[in-house]
């Protein structure tokens, strides 16, 4: 297809050489078939009888996981519209924390049921404006159904982190980290004038292989994967005084090579005295201002190690800007850059400083800091990639915990909001004039997807357990789902499945939309003929990825 123009014979090029161009049905068609291989890919990793995907990157390292995000990063998508579906996954972690796959897999269905509209010569336009107004709807119905729990019960907390452990490689564990994850949000969380205020980075998450995930804890500070840099400095501190550099302790080298003419012995002792005097400087400044611990981002000299030691100061070096930051919060200290003008009010505070072995290596505990909320939680996975991914379930666990605290609404799982969505829609498009009125049953039925994605995953029968389910909702069972352990239909809220509210909004937010933005689409002018070959028809699952890059007929 051309993208230039011909007048009078003569071409005008508007635009560069090499250009390429698709419109109208046939970009529509290409966007489509790629985000819903997007959405194919992590399918079958839906729900707790959901499989893990291994993948490989191009260095050769291997993740293990079944977090949608994880995957879709990994998977180095090229297409652009693929990559739209991409961004959907994060754009759910960034404001949900779980929900990613779910969202990729209801945003691929929509388009799915759009293009089923499009064959039909149904305008995109008017497609859009029905998704819209059952997008609308469907919150509406959510925010009807959820339920309000009382927070100073803990139960509900302990809930949503279990349902989102149950669908991870940690689930044998899922009872045990839930607590260990309700207990650290909640000694994060404040509380002011009745709001709550609650950040999931303020829950520092370590990772040490172990025995077993029963291993892990939760310590009431941080922990620094640093050893104290000198044998002979104390490995205890109580009541610790803490000096946070992020100046290095060394005399810096010279930027230019430059020449030293020395011509007698005594010169070479005055200069290393010099050196030397430098350094004990540096010492004697910490020790001035009643430091007894130092942390410093940087290098640490031999001799103001040495000079440390003597007076009993412990020092670790070359500690995470992230850390140090952590620190400064905890401790209530201030990171000082320039070690002149260290002084009393800027160290920071913690009842014990102290050096532990964990597995073969050595961590340092910083506990009972000054700001009590700052807690950390140590992973003792058996691998460094269990741990890995016990770090992913255990960050959508705190993020499930945060949601529920800061919106105390929940519904239970196993698609029964999906399919009590489902049913108001229909009944909803009735009421709506014109061909919008297919666009909102598509919508509708687009929704089901869950269900059959959570039957097919678990074995099960997809179109009997929809079947059954459309019925129960139709006599009014608001939380008839399908529990996939034991393969029953059943009232979700008596299963103990539950998750917050905010969850599955945003689930329909950012699918609903990902989903409009590429039905509006139908012009795609790429400026450069990318390499990769064309994606074959109607995809081909993940091993078609590689090939997604080939915008085909541009
Ligand atoms: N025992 C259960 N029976 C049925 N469904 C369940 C059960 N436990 C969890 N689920 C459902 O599994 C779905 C969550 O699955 P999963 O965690 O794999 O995906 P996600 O949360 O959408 O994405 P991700 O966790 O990858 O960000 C939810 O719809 C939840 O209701
Ligand atoms: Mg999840």
């Amino acid at each position: 297809m051309s993208s230039n123009i011909q007048a009078g014979g003569v071409p005008i090029l508007v635009m560069k050489e090499g250009t390429n161009r698709s419109r109208g049905r046939e970009a529509q068609h290409t966007n489509i078939t790629a985000a819903k291989i997007v959405g194919e890919s992590v399918r079958s990793a839906l729900g707790p009888k959901g499989m893990d995907k291994m993948l490989v990157d191009s260095f050769g390292d291997v993740t293990i996981t079944s977090d949608g995000r994880t995957i879709l990063d990994e998977m180095d998508v090229q297409n652009p519209a693929a990559k739209m579906m991409v961004e959907v996954a994060k754009a759910q972690d960034n404001e949900a924390g779980d929900g990613t796959t779910s969202a990729v897999v209801i945003a691929s269905e929509l388009l799915a049921k759009g293009e089923a509209l499009l064959d039909k010569n149904i305008h995109a336009t008017v497609i859009i404006d029905g998704y819209k107004i059952a997008q609308e709807k469907a919150l509406e119905t959510l925010e009807r159904i959820a339920l309000p729990v009382d927070l100073s019960k803990q139960d509900y907390l302990k809930k949503v982190a279990i349902t989102s452990m149950a669908s991870k490689l940690v689930a044998e564990y899922k009872e045990y980290l839930a607590d260990i994850v309700v207990k650290a949000m909640l000694a994060v969380a404040e509380k002011e004038k009745g709001v709550y205020k609650v950040d999931v980075d303020d829950v520092l998450v370590e990772k040490k292989t172990g025995e077993s995930l029963k291993e892990t804890s939760l310590i009431n500070g941080l922990v620094i994967d640093k050893e104290i840099v000198h044998s002979g400095m104390p490995k205890r501190i109580e009541n610790a005084k803490i000096a946070l550099l992020d100046a290095a302790l060394e005399i810096e080298k010279t930027e230019f090579d430059s020449k030293l003419s020395i011509e007698t012995p005594d010169q070479i002792e005055a200069f290393l005295d010099q050196e030397e005097l430098m350094l004990k400087a540096m010492a004697d400044k910490i020790v001035a201002s009643g430091a007894n611990v130092v942390i410093c981002q940087k290098g640490i000299d031999d001799m103001v190690q040495h000079f440390l030691t003597k007076k009993g100061v412990a020092a670790i070096r070359r500690a995470k800007k992230s850390d140090m930051e952590r620190l400064a919060k905890a401790t209530c200290g201030t990171i000082v850059s320039n070690i002149e003008s260290l002084t009393s009010k800027d160290l920071g505070e913690a009842a014990l400083v102290e050096e532990r072995k964990i597995a073969e290596d050595k961590m340092t505990f910083i506990e009972g800091c000054k700001h009590p909320k700052a807690v950390t939680i140590l992973i003792r996975g058996s691998s460094p990639r269990m741990n890995s991914e016990t770090e992913r379930s255990i960050h959508d666990a705190l993020c499930v915990v945060r949601d529920l605290i800061l919106e105390p609404k929940i519904l239970a799982g196993g698609s029964a909001p999906e399919l009590e969505m489902s049913k108001v829609l229909r009944m909803h498009a009735e009421k709506v004039s014109g061909r919008e009125q297919l666009a909102v049953k598509a919508f509708a039925e687009a929704l089901e997807v869950l269900t059959t994605t959570l039957s097919e995953n678990a074995g099960l029968e997809p179109i009997d357990v929809l079947g059954e389910l459309r019925s129960r909702h139709e006599k009014g069972e608001t939380w008839a789902g399908i529990e996939v352990l034991s393969g029953k239909v059943q009232d979700m809220s008596k299963a103990g499945v539950f998750e917050p509210l905010t969850v599955k909004k945003q689930i329909i937010k950012s699918a609903s939309e990902a989903a409009m933005m590429i039905l509006r689409i139908d012009d795609v002018i790429a400026s450069q003929k990318m390499k990769t070959p064309p994606m074959p028809p109607g995809g081909g699952g993940m091993g078609g990825m590689g090939g997604m890059g080939g915008m085909g007929g541009y």
